[in-house]
């Protein structure tokens, strides 16, 4: 009796081990092909934002074509360099959690409750075949009704309309807040306007924009249902083209065009 409990806890041992052995293995072996699978989910991201992605074409190949530059937020200048960060491998993101790399974002100033902003961001630039910039693709992120939201939104060469909107990670609700994601939804932002004298005025309005409204260009559609993401939606707007975030570096190529 004795000696099978043995065999037993050992019999159970060992499978636990073996088990325990090739989900570790494989975790580890998985890791690299995990996180590239990643990346890659957000490069079609931001060359959908941009309305360019091809699912033909491989997707690195794509990616590469985009121009990247840093953008510095304490001056709005666009570069190439900065310090030994490398364009390829910055993660904007991850600089949030580095004291060094990102700044408290003032509470009365923190309208996407994102709390540190990176000091140095990326953006992405489309050019057409006279090499004048026709797409600029940037970087938002904002807090919705369960977490924060992050996506892209691409700007037309004037640097006001909206050439398109995605988001590649959030925690809303299906059918509610994480409509976000709904290519109908989607749909609606190309052609809208962020600035009207300065100031942003695009939002997500609660229920349906009518188009003969004389704001119709500076609203989109809510979200049925979820009016805390909407909400959500129009503050990242409005920090992200605030002087926080992209304001000062759209003047500035605004006055170069
Ligand atoms: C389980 C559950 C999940 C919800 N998820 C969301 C959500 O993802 N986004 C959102 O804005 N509201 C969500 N809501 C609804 C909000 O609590 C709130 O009622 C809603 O935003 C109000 O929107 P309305 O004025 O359009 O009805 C959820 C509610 C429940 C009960």
């Amino acid at each position: 009796m004795n000696e099978s409990v043995i065999k037993t806890l050992t019999v159970s041992f060992v499978i636990c081990l073996v088990c325990s052995l090739v989900v570790s293995f494989a975790a580890v072996g998985l890791r690299d092909i995990q996180i590239e699978n990643k990346l890659n989910d957000q490069r079609i991201k931001i060359l959908q934002a941009g309305k360019i992605y091809n699912p033909e074409m491989d997707v690195k190949t794509q990616f590469d074509g985009l121009e990247v530059k840093f953008i510095n937020f304490k001056t709005g200048k666009l570069t190439s360099e900065f310090n030994n960060l490398s364009l390829d491998t910055y993660d904007q993101i991850l600089a949030t959690k580095d004291t060094d790399l990102s700044s408290k974002v003032p509470q009365d100033k923190d309208i996407a409750i994102i709390k540190n902003r990176e000091n140095i961001g990326k953006v992405y630039i489309i050019r057409d075949s006279l090499g004048e910039i026709s797409k600029l693709i940037l970087p938002i992120r904002g807090f919705g009704l369960w977490g924060t939201m992050y996506g892209y939104i691409s700007l037309e060469n004037d640097f006001n309309t909206v050439a398109g909107i995605e988001f590649y990670q959030h925690k809303e609700t299906p059918g509610l807040g994480a409509e976000v994601d709904n290519p109908k939804w989607k749909a609606l932002w190309p052609g809208k306007q962020i600035y009207q004298n300065n100031e942003v005025v695009l939002k997500v309005i609660k229920g349906k924009a009518e188009s003969d409204d004389s704001m119709y260009a500076y609203k989109v559609d809510g979200l049925s249902g979820a009016t805390l993401t909407s909400r959500g939606v129009s503050n990242m707007i409005e920090y992200w083209f605030s002087e926080s975030g992209y304001s000062t570096m759209l003047k500035e190529l605004d006055y170069e065009s």
